[in-house]
């Protein structure tokens, strides 16, 4: 009888069909460690700096009510942030390293962040399109492969789906007030459109990553398939709002029951990513200052740390 010997790599693989969750200790390929240590401290990165186009407006909200919903929502986008950086740290990857390649421009994160929030409506439609791509993104991650991804992403989509829904609350109050009010969503809705079916990432022929984060099942949907599931769910959304969406070649498709649509400028793509995108600079120099005016509490954490110790020997 033939002995079947199966190599490391091959028995990885087998737990990963079977979708049996991949764990700290447990052996992994370097090329899957360190896929993974580039998703997730983009990831991570991305709830950081997407903090600051929000963060704008707090002082700005028309209401109390509303001041507090984007505080909480802001702070929320911390918290994902730290949750990924821990998930990070257990694949072997320092906090610190990870911190200094996005101040020093080398990390990526989402492009969608290098927009400028010029309205109230901008609330609204983060809300509305940017968290509503999030989540279409984030939800099959809660069934990655990795077991301290996956955990992290199931307590940051539901907080998501409430940041989504308070974003169409706001889509939809302005949409039922005044001429003026709805022509701000309809102006929001023509900057934000086509920025957002960017964030999904490069069309499947030039994403160099799919292939193997598909095979690993550390992504269980192309880039392509999320930005279809995308459209087809916020067409029916923004006619129920009476916007119209920016694209003239938009048209619904009865043979692949779902919607046609036109093509993603990646040109402007790649140059935000290289960090050309409209706001760049000031959200990279934003999370530097943040990050030196804030050396005094890593000081003072630190010297506590260093007395408890020293009072516990
Ligand atoms: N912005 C910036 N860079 C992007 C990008 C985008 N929208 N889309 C892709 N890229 C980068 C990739 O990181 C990759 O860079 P690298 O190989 O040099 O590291 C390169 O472009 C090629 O793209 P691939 O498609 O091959 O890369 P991936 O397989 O990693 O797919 C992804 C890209 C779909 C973004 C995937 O990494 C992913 O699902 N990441 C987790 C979710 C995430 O990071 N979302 C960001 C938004 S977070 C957010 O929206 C917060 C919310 O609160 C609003």
């Amino acid at each position: 009888m033939e002995t079947l010997e199966l190599t490391q790599e091959e028995q990885f693989q087998a737990r990963i069909d079977e979708d049996i969750r991949i764990e700290p200790k447990d052996w992994m390929p370097e090329a899957y460690r360190k896929t993974l240590i580039r998703q997730i401290s983009q990831h991570a990165h991305s709830e950081l700096v997407g903090m600051l186009p929000e963060g704008n407006w707090i002082t700005r909200a028309p209401s109390l009510k509303r001041k507090s919903i984007l505080l909480a929502k802001v702070q929320d986008e911390a918290g994902h942030g730290l949750y990924l950086y821990s998930a990070a740290e257990t694949l072997g990857a320092s906090r610190d390293q990870m911190l200094a390649d996005l101040h020093s421009g080398k990390a990526k994160y989402s492009s969608i962040f290098n927009y400028p929030t010029l309205s109230w409506a901008d609330m609204g439609t983060i809300g509305w399109l940017v968290d509503g791509a999030a989540i279409l993104n984030q939800v099959p991650l809660c069934r990655t492969s990795y077991g301290p991804y996956a955990r992290a992403m199931v307590r940051v989509c539901k907080e998501e789906s409430f940041h989504q829904r308070q974003g169409f609350e706001i889509m939809q109050t302005l949409c039922e007030g005044a001429t003026e009010q709805k022509a701000m969503a309809q102006e929001a809705l023509n900057r934000w459109w086509w920025p957002t079916l960017m964030m999904f990432g490069p069309a499947d022929a030039d994403s160099p990553n799919t292939e193997q984060s598909m095979k690993w099942r550390i992504k269980r949907f192309t880039n392509d398939e999320l930005r279809q599931k995308f459209v087809d769910m916020m067409v029916p959304q923004a006619e129920f709002l009476g916007l119209t969406v920016p694209d003239d070649k938009l048209q619904w498709n009865e043979a692949k029951q779902g919607y046609d649509f036109g093509d993603v400028d990646w040109a402007e793509f790649w140059d935000v990513v290289k960090g050309n995108g409209p706001c760049s600079r000031e959200r990279l120099q934003a999370r530097v200052d943040a990050w030196d005016q804030g050396a005094w509490v890593r000081e003072a954490a630190l010297a506590h740390a260093e007395k408890r110790k020293q009072r516990a020997a």
